[in-house]
């Protein structure tokens, strides 16, 4: 089924999916737990934003930092992206959904960097959203690389952004801040911040968001409401 971009719905989603271990932690159940359930909200939350014309979703699912955290923690998340890609992969090929993997891949497993290659691969065709997955992601490491770019090269900045400008970010989990995702492509984006543990967001909390978003009045430094700007997703 292919639906229409809907106007309230942002060109540009990016979701800082937080909240997995304390989500788990309520339940006393240790912090995989609460990882694994995530990644099931994730999904679904993938497949409710392609249903309602979201043309750019990116998802934080882990951050250069998060090597900080105990080895079995680290260890369990790479298998999940594994396994998980292999899951969905029928998944987005049918719903024409692109994936693209961003980050750093030279400290991830060979074997995951194999799998996250054939699933951009095959998925390279779909036009319906173009769905990004952050791992072993920082925005600025991303900026400082793309500023060695343009030091080696003409010294020209090129006229895109790194990502396409994103139109809303969603936090859930209750903290208010960026964590390093992001930074240049957030410049005008509008934030949102829930309090829901990422395993317990709903496509009704999704719902709540995008109305909210749908009635800000987006200036952009003018004085009137404007539309996104050229080159915005
Ligand atoms: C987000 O949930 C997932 C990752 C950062 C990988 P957390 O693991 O940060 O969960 P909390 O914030 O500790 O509850
Ligand atoms: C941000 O969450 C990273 C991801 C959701 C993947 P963190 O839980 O790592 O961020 P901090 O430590 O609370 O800032
Ligand atoms: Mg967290």
């Amino acid at each position: 089924m292919n639906l229409p971009a809907n106007a309230g719905v942002p060109g540009h989603l990016a979701v800082i999916m937080d909240g997995n271990g304390r989500w788990a932690a309520k339940r006393g159940r240790p912090r995989w737990m609460g990882h694994a359930r995530g990644a099931q909200t994730a999904r679904e939350v993938v497949a409710y934003c392609a249903r309602l014309g979201v043309q750019h979703l990116t998802l934080y699912a882990f951050s250069s930092d998060n090597w900080k955290r105990p080895r079995e923690e680290v260890g369990f998340l790479l298998d999940l992206f594994a396994s998980h890609l292999d899951r969905q992969l029928t998944e987005l090929c049918a719903n024409g959904i692109r994936l693209s993997i961003i980050g750093r891949r030279d400290r991830l497993p060979a074997t995951l960097v194999a799998k996250m290659e054939d699933a951009e691969a095959r998925t390279a065709q779909g036009t319906r959203m173009h769905l990004r997955v952050a791992i072993d992601y920082s925005s600025k490491a991303a900026l400082q690389q793309a500023f060695a770019r343009v030091n080696a090269g003409d010294g020209e900045w090129p006229a895109e952004p790194l990502l396409p400008n994103v139109d809303l970010l969603l936090r859930t989990g209750g903290e208010r801040r960026l964590s390093d995702f992001l930074l240049w492509e957030c410049a005008y984006a509008e934030l949102a911040f829930h309090e829901a543990l990422f395993p317990d967001l709903t496509t009704a909390h999704l719902d709540a968001v995008f109305a909210d978003f749908a009635g800000r009045d987006r200036r952009f430094g003018g004085l009137d409401s404007a539309p996104a700007p050229v080159g915005s997703a």
